[in-house]
């Protein structure tokens, strides 16, 4: 199976952040505000989670579509920064690329988003050539609310990655419509990387517990983020929770998608459910420190340091 190219396929959406700081409230009726600052940085949950898998040394495959456009050749160029493989990447001259405003307050404990998704809906089933199963060990996929032309192909396509040996993950992330259609996505699942939030919609149940009861008896291994509070890992009845270092938080975009890479980056190296769980919250915990999803994503060394040093500490 090593000999496959790449360790990880992700079939993803791709879009930037425009991050507005200070008194972010718009008033309509023609009233200019002046902010304090303006951040355009690389976003989606695909393209954060597949630049913190890449750091933490995995050799990482993306395929998606963004427009022939200034936004989409910067997502391109930032991926093949952090060194992921970018050539599939269809730059689609219909469509413009999709971006997310970003209003945030209070220190980026309170953000509000306008989304336009732009070639993330485009992304589509034409996206994922038959050769792309037989070029990685795993397939990871996110988002599965926002890739509306994706998004009936993805069992087919978790099915088809099985069909030819590889592992899958999934991590739906929020729904804007609150909908929760997840028919089909936990047929052909290895591992489900929800957070607290998601996993209670998902299972429509209001109390935590017995939502991580009622998935872990759906997906064989299951990894619940629940922010400051760390993680919780299950697999049948076995369950471990792991706890989340204080540090000061900058900005938490992104830090779901990195804990996925550290946890997924731990287990395809064969780490004990534990060892991923620890070195996922690093993952998490490590890029909230700097604004955007990019910045601190640690690499393999820096995170198991800050596993041995801090997170051993929490669990003295
Ligand atoms: N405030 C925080 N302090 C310390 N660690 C944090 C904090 N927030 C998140 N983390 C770490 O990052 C991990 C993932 O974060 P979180 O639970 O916010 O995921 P998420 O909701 O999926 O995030 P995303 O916004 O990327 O979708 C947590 O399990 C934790 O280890
Ligand atoms: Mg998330």
């Amino acid at each position: 199976m090593n000999a496959r190219p790449y360790d990880v396929l992700i079939v993803g959406e791709l879009n930037v952040d425009i991050v507005l700081t200070g008194d972010v409230v718009p008033e309509f009726g023609q009233t200019e505000k002046l902010v304090d600052s303006l951040t355009v940085c690389a976003g989606s949950s695909s393209a954060i989670f597949a630049a913190a898998a890449a750091k933490l040394g995995l050799r990482v495959l993306f395929t998606g579509r963004v427009g022939d456009d200034l936004f989409g050749r910067f997502l391109i160029q930032s991926l093949e920064t952090v060194g992921v493989e970018t050539d599939r990447i269809m730059l689609d001259p219909d469509v413009q690329t999709g971006a997310c405003v970003v209003l945030s307050r209070a220190g980026g404990a309170d953000r509000a988003m306008l989304t336009y998704l732009g070639s993330i809906a485009k992304v589509d089933e034409r996206d994922v050539s038959p050769d792309l199963f037989y070029l990685a060990r795993h397939l990871h996929v996110a988002s599965p609310f926002l890739l509306k032309g994706l998004r009936a192909y993805m069992p087919e396509m978790m099915r088809e990655a099985h069909a030819t040996g590889m592992t899958v993950s999934l991590d739906t992330n929020w729904d804007p419509e609150q909908r929760w259609d997840t028919a089909g996505l936990f047929d052909e699942l290895d591992l489900f990387l929800p957070n607290e939030n998601e996993l209670l919609a998902i299972t429509r149940l209001q109390d935590a517990e017995q939502a991580l009861n009622a998935m872990a008896a759906r997906v064989s291994l299951l990894a619940v983020k629940r922010g400051e509070r760390g993680a919780t890992v299950c697999r049948g009845a076995e369950r471990i929770d792991v706890p989340a270092v204080a540090v000061d938080v900058v900005d938490s975009t992104g830090a779901g998608d990195s804990f996925d890479a550290g946890f997924l980056a731990g287990w395809l190296n064969g780490l004990s459910l534990r060892g991923c769980g620890l070195l996922g919250s690093a993952c998490g915990t490590l890029t909230t420190r700097y604004p955007g999803g990019f910045r601190g994503q640690p690499t393999w060394d820096e995170a198991a340091a800050f596993v041995r040093q801090r997170l051993h500490e929490e669990l003295a």
